[in-house]
C-alpha cells in the first residue's frame, strides 16, 4: 500500500434527522479498511453516495456529516469536496500525501453515477492507482462508483466486505441446525425471492409485520385494514406449500396488536388473528405469539432475523420487535449463531444495548436479502474471481495484519472489463422496512 492512491467505495447512506446522523454503523464498518490503507501508507481517496439525489445537487444530501463522523471515529481529519468532480477537487486529490484521505461529494450528485457513466467513471478512477470496494450495502447497485471505475484500476474488496460475505455465506452453507430466520417488514413483495431461497436452507420460519399479514390472508384469514399485499397472496400461499413440501415449519401470529389508526396515542389492543376485526389495523404481534415465538426458538442453533415485527417507528407499536431483540440477545449469550439485517431490527438491538452481542449485524439491506436469495451482487462480481460462486471468491487483504504476512497480494495490472449496465433493479425501492 505504501505510497499508493486507493480510491475506496464505501457505503455511507446513512439514516439523517435535521442534518444529523441517527445511526453511524455503516461508517463505524468501514472503519477497519480506512485505518488498514491508511496505516499501510496509502493515500485514501473515499467515494460514496447519500440518499436518492438523481443525479442533481441537494444540499441536504451533502457528505458533510458523514465526514465529521469518521473524523472523530479515527481521529484523522476528514476534509470533503464540494463536488466529486471539477479542478478543486482534481487539485485535493493530487497534494494528498501518504497517510492522508479526503471524502468526495456524494457522488450520486452527478447523473452518470447511477447510470454508470464510463465517462464518469473514468474520471473517478483518475483519483486512484487501484480501487477498493468496501461498500457492501450498495454491492447491489451496478454504478460508475461501485462497478464501473474496475474496469480502469486493478480492483479489491474491502475488510467490510469479506466479513459480510463470510458471515452470510456462512449461514447459507454450513448453519448450525437447526436454523430458523424470522422474516418480518412491511412488504413480501421486496422479500418474496430471499424467503423462496430462505425455504430451503431453514428448519423453521418465523414471520411478524406487513409480511406475516400477507401470510394470514393466503392461510384463509381476513385482516381488516392491516397491510398487507393482494398481489403477493399467490406468492405467499406457494411458499407455504413449499415449506410443506419440505417439511418446514412457518410460525404465524396467532394474536396482534390491532389499532384504529396507525399512528401514535391512537386506541389499540390485543385480539387473536383468527378474529381480526375489520376496521382496525394489525401493528404489532400480540404476547401469545411472543411466548410462541420464543418457545420456537429454544432448541434453534442459528438465527437470521431481518425486519421488524411490527410498525416500530410507533414505541407503542415496538414491542414484539424490542422482545425478540431481548430473545436475541439470550440465543447470542447460550451461544447461538445470530446474524441480523435491516436497518429496524438493528436499531431495536441498539436500543436495548445488546447489539455487540450478535454473531454479525449486516451493514446491507437490500444487499444482504440479494446475497441470501444467491444473485450475483454487482459491487462484488468486479472484483476478479476464480469462478463465480461466492465460496471461491479470493479475498485479497488491504490489512498489513493479516495471517499470511503480506502487505498486500500483488496482482497483474488490470485490464479494461466491459461496464456492467445498472440492474433494472435500480429502481426498485427496497429501502424500507417501515409498515406505516
Ligand atoms: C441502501 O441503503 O440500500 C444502499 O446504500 C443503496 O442505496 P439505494 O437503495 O438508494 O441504491
Ligand atoms: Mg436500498
Amino acid at each position: 500500500m505504501q505510497g499508493q492512491r486507493v480510491l475506496l467505495r464505501v457505503d455511507f447512506n446513512v439514516p439523517l434527522s435535521d442534518g444529523k446522523i441517527v445511526d453511524d454503523s455503516r461508517i463505524r464498518a468501514a472503519v477497519p479498511t480506512i485505518k488498514a490503507l491508511l496505516d499501510g501508507g496509502a493515500s485514501v481517496v473515499i467515494m460514496s453516495h447519500l440518499g436518492r439525489p438523481d443525479g442533481r445537487v441537494v444540499d441536504g444530501l451533502r457528505l458533510r456529516p458523514a465526514a465529521e463522523r469518521l473524523t472523530q471515529l479515527i481521529r484523522v481529519n476528514v476534509p470533503t469536496t464540494g463536488d466529486a468532480l471539477g479542478v478543486g477537487t482534481d487539485d485535493a486529490v493530487r497534494r494528498l500525501r501518504p497517510g492522508e484521505l479526503l471524502l468526495l461529494e456524494n457522488v450520486r450528485f452527478h447523473a452518470g453515477e447511477e447510470r454508470n457513466d464510463p465517462a464518469f467513471a473514468e474520471r473517478l478512477a483518475s483519483y486512484g492507482d487501484v480501487f477498493v470496494n468496501d461498500a457492501f450495502g450498495a454491492a447491489h447497485r451496478a454504478h460508475a462508483s461501485t462497478v464501473g471505475v474496475a474496469a480502469y484500476l486493478p480492483s479489491y474488496v474491502g475488510l467490510l466486505m469479506e466479513q459480510e460475505v463470510e458471515a452470510l455465506s456462512n449461514l447459507l452453507e454450513k448453519p448450525a441446525r437447526p436454523f430458523a430466520a424470522i422474516v418480518g417488514g412491511g412488504k413480501v413483495s421486496s422479500k418474496v425471492a430471499v424467503l423462496e431461497a430462505l425455504i430451503k436452507k431453514v428448519d423453521l420460519l418465523i414471520l411478524g409485520g406487513g409480511v406475516a399479514n400477507t401470510f394470514l390472508v393466503a392461510s384463509g384469514r381476513s385482516v381488516g385494514k392491516s397491510l398487507y399485499e393482494s398481489k403477493m397472496v399467490d406468492d405467499a400461499r406457494r411458499i407455504l406449500k413449499l415449506a410443506q413440501d419440505r417439511g418446514v415449519r412457518v410460525l404465524l401470529p396467532v394474536d396482534g396488536v390491532v389499532a384504529k389508526e396507525v399512528t401514535r396515542g391512537t386506541e389499540f389492543k390485543v385480539v387473536s388473528t383468527d378474529k381480526l376485526p375489520a376496521s382496525w389495523h394489525m401493528v404489532d404481534l400480540g404476547p401469545a405469539s411472543i411466548t410462541a415465538i420464543r418457545e420456537a426458538l429454544a432448541p434453534i442453533k442459528t438465527i437470521l432475523w431481518n425486519g421488524p415485527l411490527g410498525v416500530f417507528e410507533i414505541p407503542s407499536f415496538a414491542v414484539a420487535t424490542r422482545e425478540l431483540a431481548k430473545v436475541a440477545a439470550e440465543k447470542a449469550d447460550a451461544g447461538a449463531t445470530v446474524v441480523v439485517g435491516g436497518g429496524d431490527s438493528i436499531a431495536a438491538l441498539r436500543q436495548l444495548g445488546v447489539a455487540e452481542k450478535m454473531t454479525h449485524l449486516s451493514t446491507g439491506g437490500g444487499a444482504s436479502l440479494e446475497f441470501l436469495e444467491g444473485r450475483d451482487l454487482p459491487g462484488l462480481a468486479v472484483v476478479p474471481t476464480a469462478g463465480s460462486p461466492y465460496e471461491t471468491l479470493p479475498i485479497i487483504y488491504v490489512s498489513p495484519v493479516k495471517p499470511g504476512g503480506k502487505a498486500a497480494a500483488k496482482r497483474a495490472p488490470a485490464k479494461p472489463k466491459p461496464i456492467i449496465k445498472p440492474s433494472a433493479l435500480d429502481d426498485e425501492d427496497d429501502e424500507s422496512d417501515t409498515l406505516a
